[in-house]
């Protein structure tokens, strides 16, 4: 495993961090056994990985916990999420009691990271009034080391929540979605994170498209559509084969891990899965070299317009 400074929060984190999240939620999702679980997590304490990501609501958290267990608690970072409740009558009581609550499941007495989860644009104002008060009297308590802010890519493709979020000097860490297909965080959150030296998480580095070719042929249909891309792909051929045929990627996922991983300002990406081949090759990709400068450079040309899809 390689390691890296995430940011200033200075954590030595492994450049792979395990989602407990996304659509397979460590296999809790995928009809896995908390036994196969609690295996995958291993699996992935073993190959090096330090960094584990879970949230109140992907119901990961206390099967971390038990994964957890017989490993010494300073050897691995642990990033924890919650939705932002502002529709709650009292929200940074809600927040207080939440975190308290991660920590019962996950069986600890403090998170490395916890971020506000997934928050929305319009959310922003009530997060700073409401909850930040809250994550820094927290901090105080020891609860939580570093405050993390993450956004909702399903929907904010365009970062505008973290435009509004960087302004601030409150974040430590946050969570961006940047993949080959939506590259927008290049020039619209990396510059200003790595100004502010805050640690940057990548999600959404593979989803359906990614690892789907059905799914990225509807999603190149729909860009060339729009104008977006430039349809001209050879019959028979999708339109990233050109990262495995002639760049040297064992597959379109290995290729989609490397690129985000070898992206200026990028500290840790995230990969999460139910599937024990998955995640070794996964681990493998994220630690092999970058792809070759032409086809980084033509991934770049081709998507340079693309800001209105997740990628999912
Ligand atoms: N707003 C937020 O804060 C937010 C949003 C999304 C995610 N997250 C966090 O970020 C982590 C990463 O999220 P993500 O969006 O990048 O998704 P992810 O959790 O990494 O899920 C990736 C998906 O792709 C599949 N996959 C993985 N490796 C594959 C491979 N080698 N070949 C084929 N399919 C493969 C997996 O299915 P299999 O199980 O079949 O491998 C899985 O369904 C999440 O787990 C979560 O912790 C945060």
């Amino acid at each position: 495993m390689e390691y890296v400074t995430l940011g200033r929060t200075g954590l030595r984190a492994s450049v792979a961090g395990l989602g407990g999240g996304g659509p397979s939620r460590l296999g809790l999702k995928t009809g896995r056994s908390e036994t196969e679980i609690i295996s995958l997590a291993r699996q992935a304490i073993d190959s090096g990985v330090n960094l584990i990501d879970t949230a109140e609501v992907y119901g990961t958290e206390e099967v971390i916990g038990k994964a957890l267990r017989n490993v010494p608690r300073h050897r691995i970072l642990i990033s924890a999420k919650k939705l932002p409740p502002l529709d709650h009558r009292d929200p940074a009581a809600e927040l207080k009691r939440g975190l308290e609550e991660t920590l019962r499941r996950l069986k600890t007495d403090y998170v490395d990271i916890y971020h506000l989860h997934s928050v929305r644009p319009e959310k922003y104002a009530g997060v700073r009034a409401k909850l930040v008060p809250a994550l820094l009297e927290m901090r105080q308590e020891g609860k939580l080391r570093f405050l993390g802010i993450t956004e909702n890519f399903r929907e904010d493709f365009g970062h505008e929540m973290l435009q509004l979020a960087l302004e601030d000097d409150w974040w430590d860490v946050t969570m961006v979605g940047f993949n080959i297909l939506n590259q927008s965080a290049r020039t619209r959150v990396l510059p200003k994170t790595r100004a502010k030296n805050l640690g940057v998480m990548v999600m959404f580095a593979v989803r359906r498209a990614l690892s789907q070719p059905e799914r990225l042929r509807r999603v190149w249909e729909e860009l060339a559509r729009k104008g977006l891309v430039d349809p001209d792909v050879r019959e028979g051929e999708g339109p990233l084969d050109f990262l495995v045929k002639e760049a040297g990627a064992s597959s379109i996922p290995d290729a989609a891990y490397r690129f985000c991983r070898h992206e200026p300002g990028v500290h840790v990406v995230l990969t999460g899965t139910g599937n024990p081949d998955h995640l070794r090759e996964n681990l493998d990709s994220l630690l092999k070299p970058p792809l070759p400068d032409a086809a980084t450079r033509r991934l770049k040309e081709i998507f340079a317009n693309v800001d209105c899809i997740s990628g999912d």
